[in-house]
């Protein structure tokens, strides 16, 4: 495979790609076979240092801004100047997989790569971004590069920490950032021309049908809420059950109420999936609990009459059971409809190589609906064998993920030959 595809169009390469891919996967890897690479995390900068150097070995530009996006260019980055953003994220959840954003961030550079190759010349830079700290696995906000990127972290309420307390400014400065400088890497809307990105779909959708390629209309909405219960430990075998505050008690119950929640349609899906107990002994009633609940759904409202319904379902549990209780809103992002313009160019480009697509929307969260507030955005899926991911298991076969790159560059190329791009892309 060379970048020069058939009749002499710019082509990716396909070898390049998919070896950067299985190079990555390398850096937080488990003994599952999963990855394990939260961001600002000692495997996430050893992910960040091998794309900086595969980038340079490219004569190709690579910085580090204040929140630790890594910026992949041309040239240094000018955030005066008009440019069109390609990007994803490198940070994984906890025994996660191998695609999940590292696969739109090394697509988004090879993108950068052949265009730089093929000396073609633009009029608007073309910007790849590994957006930091997208799934907030260990620093629990999540879209962390990509908000500061879009100017929505200006205020920070307090200073940032991870789920046990620990600052994130030495961690964000090992990674090369700056707290103290976040302002820096905020792109002017004025100068983004749009925002592009390619990612697995993550659920079953196109792995069941014969579309190769999801062009996504719209991403849900997404709350996390930190829930903490708090109890009083105690001796499991001499405290009698009428004298009880157990924390995980109360967790159990909250955990079952989140699930009913979405079984009752006030919520298009609800989930616990992370639990702390304290002192957490089998022999120990529990003093603490905390647990995150994830909200999704497509409706700002919605979405946030299920946050309410689980700040009262706390409060009545705690209640119930004499627990103290305390809830903090951890993520919030709101539901994102793509640009129509946007879309008929990814469409376009899908059309060109022969891959059939379809329309269809994102369950999961992306770096997009956040760059989505401030400039025309577009995402393109891939299918995922199985459905599954944030899982070890999670894959995609080569065919289709050269074929997602190809449609990302088909699209870059597309964009940028629109002739009024400040006006956005006529749909
Ligand atoms: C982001 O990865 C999400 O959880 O949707
Ligand atoms: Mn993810
Ligand atoms: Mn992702």
């Amino acid at each position: 495979m060379t970048p020069m595809g058939s009749g002499g169009e710019p082509d990716i390469d396909g070898e390049r790609l998919l070896r950067r891919l299985r190079e990555l996967s390398a850096f937080g890897r488990t003994a599952e076979g999963g990855i394990t690479r939260p961001g600002f995390s000692e495997a996430g900068r050893q992910a960040d240092a091998f794309l900086i150097d595969q980038a340079r070995r490219a004569n190709l530009h690579a910085e580090v801004d204040a929140a630790g996006n890594v910026l992949f260019g041309r040239a240094a980055i000018d955030r005066t100047r008009p440019a069109l953003l390609l990007g994803s994220h490198l940070d994984t959840v906890v025994n996660g997989g191998w695609l999940d954003g590292a696969y739109g961030v090394v697509s988004a550079l090879e993108v950068v790569q052949v265009l730089a190759e093929r000396h073609i010349d633009l009029d608007c830079d073309v910007v790849a971004i590994a957006f930091a700290n997208e799934e907030g696995a260990l620093f629990p906000q999540a879209f962390w590069g990509s908000m500061v990127a879009a100017g929505l972290l200006g205020s920070l309420p307090g200073p940032p920490a991870d789920h046990e307390g620990r600052p994130l400014a030495p961690a964000l400065a090992l990674a090369g950032g700056d707290l103290d400088a976040l302002p820096s890497a905020v792109w002017p809307p004025p100068s983004v021309r749009g925002y592009l990105e390619l990612h697995i779909e993550q659920g079953p959708i196109l792995d069941a049908g014969p579309e190769r390629i999801g062009i996504v209309d719209a991403i849900t909405g997404r709350a996390v809420l930190a829930v903490d219960l708090i109890g009083e430990a105690a001796h499991a075998g001499t405290t009698p059950l009428n004298a009880r505050a157990d924390a995980l008690l109360g967790a159990a119950h909250l955990v079952i109420a989140t699930r009913e929640l979405a079984a009752q349609g006030l919520c298009h899906v609800a989930s616990v999936g992370h639990l702390q107990v304290e002192p957490n002994s089998a022999n120990t009633l529990a003093g603490h609990a905390r647990l995150l609940v994830d909200l999704r759904d497509a409706d700002a409202a919605r979405l946030t009459k299920a946050e309410d319904t689980v700040r009262d379902q706390a409060g009545s549990i705690a209640a119930r059971l004499g627990l103290g209780v305390r809830c903090r809103r951890m993520v919030r992002s709101e539901p994102a409809a793509m640009d129509a313009g946007i879309r008929r160019h990814i469409a376009g480009s899908a059309a060109a190589l022969g891959l059939a697509a379809r329309v269809m929307s994102s369950g999961a969260g992306h770096d997009a609906q956040i760059m989505a507030g401030i400039t025309p955005t577009g995402m393109i899926f891939v299918p995922s064998i199985g459905g599954v991911s944030h899982v070890p298991q999670e894959d995609t076969a080569p065919a289709d993920l050269l074929a997602g790159a190809r449609v990302l560059l088909g699209a870059t190329l597309r964009l940028l030959a629109c002739p009024d791009r400040r006006n956005g892309y006529r749909p």
